[in-house]
Protein backbone atom coordinates (compact mmCIF):
# COMPACT_ATOMS: atom_id res chain seq x y z
CA UNK A 1 0.00 0.00 0.00
CA UNK A 2 1.05 3.46 -0.66
CA UNK A 3 1.33 5.56 2.28
CA UNK A 4 1.47 9.83 1.27
CA UNK A 5 2.09 11.06 4.92
CA UNK A 6 2.52 14.89 6.25
CA UNK A 7 5.45 15.12 8.83
CA UNK A 8 4.99 18.11 11.26
CA UNK A 9 7.66 18.08 13.66
CA UNK A 10 7.65 20.88 15.38
CA UNK A 11 9.38 22.45 18.44
CA UNK A 12 11.49 21.35 20.91
CA UNK A 13 11.65 17.58 21.47
CA UNK A 14 8.96 17.27 18.37
CA UNK A 15 12.21 16.74 15.85
CA UNK A 16 13.49 14.05 18.18
CA UNK A 17 10.71 12.03 18.68
CA UNK A 18 9.51 11.96 15.18
CA UNK A 19 12.69 10.97 13.76
CA UNK A 20 11.97 7.51 16.04
CA UNK A 21 8.69 7.36 14.82
CA UNK A 22 9.67 7.49 11.22
CA UNK A 23 12.66 5.03 11.51
CA UNK A 24 9.86 2.92 13.10
CA UNK A 25 7.42 3.73 10.22
CA UNK A 26 10.08 2.92 7.87
CA UNK A 27 10.98 -0.52 9.36
CA UNK A 28 7.08 -1.47 9.50
CA UNK A 29 6.53 -0.48 6.09
CA UNK A 30 10.14 -2.64 4.67
CA UNK A 31 8.61 -5.64 6.95
CA UNK A 32 4.66 -5.54 5.46
CA UNK A 33 5.99 -3.68 1.58
CA UNK A 34 4.37 -0.91 2.01
CA UNK A 35 5.80 2.48 0.39
CA UNK A 36 5.84 5.42 2.78
CA UNK A 37 6.23 8.76 1.33
CA UNK A 38 6.86 11.80 4.00
CA UNK A 39 6.56 15.20 3.41
CA UNK A 40 7.73 17.17 5.57
CA UNK A 41 6.43 20.55 6.43
CA UNK A 42 6.68 23.66 8.62
CA UNK A 43 4.70 24.67 11.83
CA UNK A 44 5.28 25.93 15.13
CA UNK A 45 7.64 28.24 16.39
CA UNK A 46 10.07 26.71 13.74
CA UNK A 47 7.51 28.48 10.86
CA UNK A 48 7.32 31.66 12.60
CA UNK A 49 11.09 31.77 12.49
CA UNK A 50 11.59 30.68 8.82
CA UNK A 51 8.17 32.85 7.36
CA UNK A 52 6.50 34.06 10.38
CA UNK A 53 3.42 32.14 10.90
CA UNK A 54 2.78 28.96 13.07
CA UNK A 55 0.60 27.52 10.61
CA UNK A 56 1.91 28.31 6.98
CA UNK A 57 -0.66 27.74 3.57
CA UNK A 58 2.29 25.29 2.00
CA UNK A 59 2.04 23.47 5.08
CA UNK A 60 -1.95 23.54 5.15
CA UNK A 61 -1.85 22.23 1.26
CA UNK A 62 0.37 19.55 1.90
CA UNK A 63 -1.45 18.37 5.05
CA UNK A 64 -4.54 18.77 3.09
CA UNK A 65 -3.11 16.51 0.62
CA UNK A 66 -1.88 13.65 2.94
CA UNK A 67 -3.34 10.51 3.85
CA UNK A 68 -2.45 11.18 7.27
CA UNK A 69 -0.43 13.51 9.59
CA UNK A 70 1.76 12.95 12.17
CA UNK A 71 2.70 15.52 14.20
CA UNK A 72 5.36 16.21 17.08
CA UNK A 73 4.61 19.26 19.12
CA UNK A 74 4.06 22.82 19.49
CA UNK A 75 5.59 25.36 21.63
CA UNK A 76 8.34 27.64 22.43
CA UNK A 77 9.26 29.10 25.71
CA UNK A 78 10.40 32.66 24.26
CA UNK A 79 6.67 33.03 23.82
CA UNK A 80 5.36 32.01 27.03
CA UNK A 81 6.24 34.67 29.02
CA UNK A 82 5.12 37.24 26.81
CA UNK A 83 2.09 38.04 26.79
CA UNK A 84 2.24 40.71 23.97
CA UNK A 85 3.47 38.37 21.55
CA UNK A 86 1.65 39.41 17.97
CA UNK A 87 1.96 35.70 16.71
CA UNK A 88 2.09 32.27 19.13
CA UNK A 89 3.46 28.95 17.90
CA UNK A 90 0.07 27.51 19.94
CA UNK A 91 -2.32 29.54 17.24
CA UNK A 92 -0.41 27.21 14.58
CA UNK A 93 -2.39 23.89 16.06
CA UNK A 94 -5.57 25.88 16.72
CA UNK A 95 -5.52 26.71 12.75
CA UNK A 96 -4.39 23.56 12.26
CA UNK A 97 -7.22 21.89 13.51
CA UNK A 98 -9.61 24.12 12.78
CA UNK A 99 -8.74 24.56 8.72
CA UNK A 100 -8.64 20.55 8.76
CA UNK A 101 -11.66 20.18 10.73
CA UNK A 102 -10.37 18.45 13.06
CA UNK A 103 -12.93 17.80 15.82
CA UNK A 104 -12.76 15.06 17.26
CA UNK A 105 -9.98 14.09 19.49
CA UNK A 106 -9.14 11.05 20.84
CA UNK A 107 -6.96 10.28 24.07
CA UNK A 108 -7.00 6.74 25.04
CA UNK A 109 -5.52 5.90 29.06
CA UNK A 110 -4.77 2.89 29.78
CA UNK A 111 -1.81 1.21 31.92
CA UNK A 112 0.96 -1.29 30.85
CA UNK A 113 1.69 -3.90 33.02
CA UNK A 114 5.23 -3.36 33.09
CA UNK A 115 4.79 -0.05 34.89
CA UNK A 116 1.85 -0.23 37.31
CA UNK A 117 3.97 1.01 39.79
CA UNK A 118 5.81 4.21 37.99
CA UNK A 119 1.94 5.36 38.51
CA UNK A 120 1.93 8.04 41.21
CA UNK A 121 -1.46 6.67 41.76
CA UNK A 122 -1.78 2.98 43.82
CA UNK A 123 -1.80 -0.17 41.92
CA UNK A 124 -5.47 -1.43 43.09
CA UNK A 125 -6.76 2.10 41.83
CA UNK A 126 -5.40 1.87 38.47
CA UNK A 127 -5.02 -1.74 37.22
CA UNK A 128 -7.17 -2.47 34.41
CA UNK A 129 -7.77 1.21 33.16
CA UNK A 130 -8.55 1.10 29.90
CA UNK A 131 -10.87 4.49 29.04
CA UNK A 132 -10.68 6.84 25.95
CA UNK A 133 -12.06 10.32 26.26
CA UNK A 134 -13.04 12.10 22.97
CA UNK A 135 -12.68 15.74 23.47
CA UNK A 136 -14.51 17.99 20.61
CA UNK A 137 -11.75 20.23 19.66
CA UNK A 138 -12.56 22.83 16.95
CA UNK A 139 -15.65 24.72 18.74
CA UNK A 140 -15.74 26.15 22.78
CA UNK A 141 -14.66 29.03 24.21
CA UNK A 142 -11.23 27.83 22.33
CA UNK A 143 -12.68 29.74 19.29
CA UNK A 144 -15.28 31.94 20.52
CA UNK A 145 -15.51 35.15 20.43
CA UNK A 146 -12.80 37.17 22.63
CA UNK A 147 -11.78 40.40 23.42
CA UNK A 148 -10.47 43.13 25.89
CA UNK A 149 -13.03 46.16 26.71
CA UNK A 150 -12.43 49.08 29.27
CA UNK A 151 -9.57 50.14 28.16
CA UNK A 152 -8.08 46.65 28.53
CA UNK A 153 -9.26 46.31 32.08
CA UNK A 154 -11.88 43.91 31.19
CA UNK A 155 -11.29 40.62 29.06
CA UNK A 156 -13.55 37.84 27.98
CA UNK A 157 -13.74 34.50 26.17
CA UNK A 158 -17.08 33.20 25.57
CA UNK A 159 -18.10 29.70 24.88
CA UNK A 160 -20.45 28.91 22.09
CA UNK A 161 -21.70 25.54 20.53
CA UNK A 162 -23.95 24.66 17.95
CA UNK A 163 -26.41 21.18 18.51
CA UNK A 164 -24.60 20.24 15.48
CA UNK A 165 -21.29 20.51 16.98
CA UNK A 166 -22.25 18.23 19.52
CA UNK A 167 -24.29 15.45 17.85
CA UNK A 168 -20.90 14.89 15.50
CA UNK A 169 -18.52 14.56 18.29
CA UNK A 170 -21.43 12.48 20.20
CA UNK A 171 -21.92 10.39 17.02
CA UNK A 172 -18.35 9.32 16.80
CA UNK A 173 -18.34 8.51 21.16
CA UNK A 174 -22.03 6.42 20.39
CA UNK A 175 -19.86 4.55 17.80
CA UNK A 176 -16.36 3.92 20.05
CA UNK A 177 -18.91 2.69 22.69
CA UNK A 178 -20.36 0.35 20.55
CA UNK A 179 -16.64 -1.42 19.72
CA UNK A 180 -16.38 -1.35 23.95
CA UNK A 181 -17.99 -1.77 26.44
CA UNK A 182 -21.10 0.17 25.50
CA UNK A 183 -20.54 2.29 28.24
CA UNK A 184 -20.45 6.40 27.94
CA UNK A 185 -19.71 9.08 30.02
CA UNK A 186 -21.41 12.55 29.02
CA UNK A 187 -18.89 15.35 30.91
CA UNK A 188 -20.35 18.81 31.12
CA UNK A 189 -21.20 21.59 34.04
CA UNK A 190 -25.07 21.30 32.93
CA UNK A 191 -25.89 22.70 36.55
CA UNK A 192 -24.33 26.13 35.95
CA UNK A 193 -23.60 26.43 31.87
CA UNK A 194 -25.73 26.70 28.90
CA UNK A 195 -23.69 25.39 26.44
CA UNK A 196 -23.30 22.26 28.81
CA UNK A 197 -27.28 22.18 29.29
CA UNK A 198 -27.31 21.94 24.85
CA UNK A 199 -24.75 18.88 25.69
CA UNK A 200 -26.52 17.35 27.57
CA UNK A 201 -29.99 17.60 26.06
CA UNK A 202 -28.51 16.91 22.76
CA UNK A 203 -26.76 13.46 23.93
CA UNK A 204 -29.97 12.46 25.77
CA UNK A 205 -31.99 13.23 22.51
CA UNK A 206 -29.40 10.65 20.85
CA UNK A 207 -29.63 8.04 23.25
CA UNK A 208 -32.72 6.36 21.27
CA UNK A 209 -30.30 5.47 18.39
CA UNK A 210 -27.94 3.80 20.11
CA UNK A 211 -30.22 1.48 22.78
CA UNK A 212 -27.44 -0.70 23.82
CA UNK A 213 -25.32 2.02 24.72
CA UNK A 214 -25.62 3.27 28.93
CA UNK A 215 -24.74 7.15 29.17
CA UNK A 216 -24.05 8.19 32.26
CA UNK A 217 -24.20 11.96 32.84
CA UNK A 218 -21.46 13.87 34.85
CA UNK A 219 -20.11 17.09 36.27
CA UNK A 220 -16.75 17.84 35.09
CA UNK A 221 -15.25 18.85 38.63
CA UNK A 222 -16.72 15.25 39.85
CA UNK A 223 -15.08 13.56 37.05
CA UNK A 224 -11.85 15.25 37.65
CA UNK A 225 -11.95 13.56 41.61
CA UNK A 226 -13.61 10.08 40.44
CA UNK A 227 -11.03 9.85 37.47
CA UNK A 228 -8.32 9.28 39.68
CA UNK A 229 -10.02 7.78 42.45
CA UNK A 230 -11.79 4.85 40.42
CA UNK A 231 -10.50 5.80 36.64
CA UNK A 232 -10.91 1.94 35.89
CA UNK A 233 -15.03 2.76 36.45
CA UNK A 234 -14.58 4.39 32.66
CA UNK A 235 -14.60 3.72 29.42
CA UNK A 236 -15.81 6.06 27.05
CA UNK A 237 -16.25 10.02 27.96
CA UNK A 238 -17.26 12.78 25.80
CA UNK A 239 -16.90 16.06 26.30
CA UNK A 240 -16.59 20.00 25.01
CA UNK A 241 -12.58 21.36 24.25
CA UNK A 242 -11.63 22.99 27.53
CA UNK A 243 -13.04 20.38 30.10
CA UNK A 244 -11.31 17.27 27.78
CA UNK A 245 -8.14 19.76 27.52
CA UNK A 246 -7.90 19.47 31.03
CA UNK A 247 -8.99 16.26 31.96
CA UNK A 248 -6.95 14.66 29.25
CA UNK A 249 -3.57 15.74 31.06
CA UNK A 250 -5.37 14.56 34.30
CA UNK A 251 -5.43 11.40 33.33
CA UNK A 252 -2.56 11.06 31.37
CA UNK A 253 -0.72 10.66 34.95
CA UNK A 254 -2.87 7.48 35.06
CA UNK A 255 -0.52 5.19 33.04
CA UNK A 256 2.47 6.84 34.74
CA UNK A 257 4.44 8.90 32.51
CA UNK A 258 2.96 11.40 29.69
CA UNK A 259 5.70 10.33 27.51
CA UNK A 260 3.63 7.31 27.28
CA UNK A 261 0.15 8.35 25.78
CA UNK A 262 -0.79 8.51 22.08
CA UNK A 263 -3.59 10.34 20.03
CA UNK A 264 -5.30 11.32 17.09
CA UNK A 265 -7.25 14.20 15.57
CA UNK A 266 -9.90 13.29 13.20
CA UNK A 267 -12.31 15.33 11.08
CA UNK A 268 -15.13 13.91 8.47
CA UNK A 269 -11.45 14.18 5.62
CA UNK A 270 -8.18 14.61 7.57
CA UNK A 271 -6.21 12.75 10.47
CA UNK A 272 -3.54 14.03 12.83
CA UNK A 273 -2.09 11.97 15.18
CA UNK A 274 0.22 13.27 17.86
CA UNK A 275 1.51 12.65 21.53
CA UNK A 276 -0.46 14.23 24.08
CA UNK A 277 2.98 15.85 25.60
CA UNK A 278 4.25 19.33 24.52
CA UNK A 279 7.75 20.20 23.04
CA UNK A 280 9.22 19.82 26.80
CA UNK A 281 11.71 22.73 25.72
CA UNK A 282 14.16 21.66 28.32
CA UNK A 283 15.02 18.29 27.06
CA UNK A 284 15.13 19.67 23.45
CA UNK A 285 18.27 18.41 21.54
CA UNK A 286 19.44 16.11 24.27
CA UNK A 287 18.27 12.98 22.88
CA UNK A 288 16.55 12.38 26.47
CA UNK A 289 12.65 12.28 25.56
CA UNK A 290 10.42 9.60 25.89
CA UNK A 291 9.45 8.71 22.06
CA UNK A 292 6.89 6.31 22.70
CA UNK A 293 3.89 8.33 22.78
CA UNK A 294 4.76 9.49 19.33
CA UNK A 295 5.54 5.73 18.48
CA UNK A 296 1.95 4.52 19.41
CA UNK A 297 0.26 7.59 18.01
CA UNK A 298 1.98 6.19 14.67
CA UNK A 299 0.63 2.60 15.72
CA UNK A 300 -2.59 4.62 15.76
CA UNK A 301 -2.64 5.66 12.16
CA UNK A 302 -1.30 2.27 10.88
CA UNK A 303 -4.89 1.34 12.65
CA UNK A 304 -7.33 4.24 12.17
CA UNK A 305 -6.01 5.33 9.00
CA UNK A 306 -4.81 3.08 6.80
CA UNK A 307 -6.82 -0.26 8.61
CA UNK A 308 -3.46 -1.86 8.95
CA UNK A 309 -4.12 -3.53 12.19
CA UNK A 310 -1.18 -6.33 11.92
CA UNK A 311 1.30 -3.59 11.37
CA UNK A 312 -0.37 -1.33 14.54
CA UNK A 313 -0.18 -4.46 16.50
CA UNK A 314 3.55 -4.79 15.51
CA UNK A 315 4.16 -1.65 16.51
CA UNK A 316 2.33 -2.11 20.44
CA UNK A 317 4.22 -5.14 21.07
CA UNK A 318 7.70 -4.18 20.11
CA UNK A 319 6.75 -0.93 22.74
CA UNK A 320 5.29 -3.53 24.84
CA UNK A 321 8.48 -5.75 24.76
CA UNK A 322 11.10 -2.34 25.06
CA UNK A 323 9.21 -1.17 28.59
CA UNK A 324 9.25 -4.47 29.51
CA UNK A 325 13.16 -5.43 29.21
CA UNK A 326 13.53 -1.66 30.60
CA UNK A 327 15.18 0.15 27.28
CA UNK A 328 13.71 3.06 28.37
CA UNK A 329 14.11 6.60 28.28
CA UNK A 330 15.03 8.29 31.59
CA UNK A 331 11.68 9.28 32.93
CA UNK A 332 10.61 5.59 33.10
CA UNK A 333 14.38 4.21 34.38
CA UNK A 334 14.25 4.55 37.81
CA UNK A 335 17.45 3.47 39.18
CA UNK A 336 18.14 1.54 36.51
CA UNK A 337 20.03 2.47 32.79
CA UNK A 338 18.19 5.19 31.07
CA UNK A 339 18.40 4.69 27.61
CA UNK A 340 18.78 7.52 24.77
CA UNK A 341 15.61 8.83 23.09
CA UNK A 342 17.94 7.61 19.41
CA UNK A 343 18.73 4.63 21.55
CA UNK A 344 15.48 3.49 21.90
CA UNK A 345 13.89 3.59 18.77
CA UNK A 346 17.03 2.36 16.82
CA UNK A 347 15.89 -0.86 19.64
CA UNK A 348 12.61 -0.46 18.67
CA UNK A 349 13.59 -0.89 14.50
CA UNK A 350 16.02 -3.87 15.46
CA UNK A 351 13.65 -6.12 17.33
CA UNK A 352 10.18 -5.26 14.99
C1 LIG B 1 -3.32 20.15 23.88
C2 LIG B 1 -2.55 21.41 24.20
C3 LIG B 1 -3.10 22.53 23.35
C4 LIG B 1 -4.56 22.74 23.73
C5 LIG B 1 -2.31 23.86 23.45
C6 LIG B 1 -0.84 23.67 23.14
C7 LIG B 1 -2.92 24.94 22.61
O1 LIG B 1 -2.60 21.68 25.55
O2 LIG B 1 -3.26 19.70 22.72
O3 LIG B 1 -3.97 19.61 24.77
O4 LIG B 1 -4.85 23.45 24.69
O5 LIG B 1 -5.41 22.17 23.06
MG1 LIG C 1 -3.60 20.21 26.70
Amino acid sequence: MKLNIALLAGDGIGPEVIAQAVKVCDAVAIKFNHKITWKPALTGAAAIDAVGDPYPDETHEICLNADAVLFGAIGHPKYDNDPSAKVRPEQGLLKMRKKLGLFANIRPTFTFPSLIDNSPLKRERIEGTDLVFLRELTGGIYFGEKGRKDNGETAFDTCTYTREEVVRLAKKGFELAMTRTKKLCCVDKANVMETSRLWRETVQAMEKDYPEVTVSYEFVDAVAMRLVQWPNSYDVLITENLFGDILTDEASVISGSMGLMPSASVGEKNALYEPIHGSYPQAAGKDIANPLATVLSAAMMFEDTFHLKEEAKAIRDVVNKSLEQGIVTEDLAGKNKAYKTSEVGNWLVNNL
